[in-house]
């Protein structure tokens, strides 16, 4: 099937590419230039493992093309999937500004009857709304069908994801254009769940607070651990053996960050209170979380007193790893608070250095390495579990800190390692390594 993809970013590049491998003829279609030159050149422009190759596989095998002209983009397209940002508002609701624009060009293209797919997360209702903008503007015999998609890929692991998938889920208002979207997933053999459209919707929504509740859950045990002395590494083990509860998602840590569940879950807590319904258990998961980002720093900070001055050194900038994505990772606002603290503060990451970067400039260092970023640190905060991070020995920590003192945000340390090489360690529902 002839299909155009609206937005080349992490969604739309990596559901693009990996629907021209099943074989479909696929033009990417994105407003940022810089971006489709990049492409044109077979050069990625995010970090997504096994993304790079996939690229220029499609692109050698002429089933995978980039534009930023929407002519070209639209007016052959028999489908159009729309994968555009829908980041959240000051007010936490979701911004669909991208969206509209981007249901408005689409409009000015249209030629025939089509389905447009958003795969977009977005608030229940939005595929009404944007297929009205739609239909409102193409002749009146040309007909827009709405489907919804919403995506389940996650950053780091999207192409596994994609082609092995939990199940796909597909919203429409009839079951030919339901069908007609299913066959295009038909290739990968996954389970396709068919809903309406605003259940659809729903799901999307739904999973990711309850997966982002599961962290918040986990994050208030292990804080509880730490008061009463009990091991949340032990815990979660003990507790994720229940089939019922699953081990995942049960890694106490610093909180969630990332492009989704933060803005997500504020989407819906903002959607519920337009329908008058107060969604309690989501303000808790928000509020705990907010409180999590923050954990470690006030830690480090009963622990010196004063961090005015203090060398320290940040091991991991994104919010998860193998991923380039900073969106509200931990890292930022720990920077933030230790420079507000007078401290001075060096930074590590693998691949996500150049867009720190371009939030603090030279107010930070980078280092090469983490070894290098070790030199002569005073305290050092572990903020996201690179394997690289994971496998640093803890000798080298403590041969190149002036005091090995370690605030672990990742738990990627065992206490009896740490207390073996002498290390002060501080990590997330255990107790303190002194
Ligand atoms: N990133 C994830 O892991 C993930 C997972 C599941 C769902 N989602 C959802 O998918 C959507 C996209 O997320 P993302 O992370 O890929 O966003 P992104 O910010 O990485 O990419 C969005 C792209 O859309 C482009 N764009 C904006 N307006 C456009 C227009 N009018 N026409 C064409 N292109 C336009 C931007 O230039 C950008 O390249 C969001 O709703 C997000 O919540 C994201």
């Amino acid at each position: 099937m002839k299909i155009t993809i609206t937005g080349t970013g992490y969604v739309g590049l990596v559901t693009g590419t990996c629907l021209a491998e099943i074989g479909h003829q696929i033009t990417c279609f994105d407003i940022d230039k810089e971006k489709i030159s990049l492409l044109n050149e077979g050069i990625s422009p995010i970090y997504e493992p096994g993304l790079g190759e996939l690229i220029q596989r499609n692109i050698d095998s002429g089933r995978l093309t980039f534009s930023s002209n929407p002519v070209e983009a639209y007016s052959n397209a028999e489908c159009i999937f729309i994968a555009v940002g829908t980041p959240a508002n000051e007010d936490g609701s979701a911004n669909l500004s991208f969206l509209e624009a981007a249901a408005i060009q689409i409009a000015e293209q249209i030629k025939k009857d089509i389905i447009v797919v958003i795969k977009s997360t977005v608030p229940v209702g939005t595929n009404e709304r944007i297929g009205s903008i739609i239909q409102e503007r193409v002749p009146p015999n040309i007909k827009i069908e709405m489907v919804s998609n919403p995506e389940f890929l996650r950053e780091g692991t999207a192409i596994h994801d994609t082609f092995h998938g939990d199940r796909i889920v597909i919203g429409a208002n009839t079951e030919e254009a339901g069908k007609q979207i299913g066959n295009i997933y038909e290739p990968l053999h996954l389970p396709i769940v068919h809903t309406d459209i605003r259940s659809a919707e729903m799901i999307k929504y739904a999973s990711n607070s309850f997966l982002a509740l599961k962290i918040s859950f986990i994050n208030e045990i292990a804080n509880l651990c730490e008061k009463i002395g009990a091991d949340i590494d032990q815990v979660s083990a003990g507790v994720g053996l229940d089939n019922r509860i699953g081990k995942k998602f049960l890694n106490a840590g610093i909180g969630f960050g990332g492009s989704c569940f933060p803005k997500d879950i504020h989407a819906l807590n903002y959607l519920a209170k337009e329908f008058d319904y107060d969604f309690k258990i989501l303000q808790s998961v928000i509020d705990v979380n907010y409180r999590q980002k923050d954990l470690l720093f006030y830690k480090a900070k009963e622990h010196f007193g004063s961090l005015a001055g203090k060398r320290t050194t940040i091991l991991g900038l994104t919010f998860k790893p193998n991923t380039d994505d900073i969106r509200e990772a931990a890292s930022l606002r720990i920077i933030q608070d230790l420079l507000l603290e007078g401290a001075v503060v060096t930074v590590f990451d693998p691949v996500a250095m150049p867009k720190v970067e371009k939030l603090f400039g030279d107010k930070i260092s980078f280092a090469v390495s983490s070894e290098q970023a070790l030199v002569d640190a005073e305290a050092a905060f572990i903020l996201t579990e690179w394997d690289e991070i994971k496998s640093i020995k803890l000798k080298e920590i403590k041969d190149k800190m002036t005091e090995p003192i370690i605030f672990d945000g990742r738990n990627c340390f065992s206490l009896e390692e740490t207390k073996k090489y002498g290390i002060r360690y501080y990590s997330i529902g255990r107790p303190v390594v002194q």
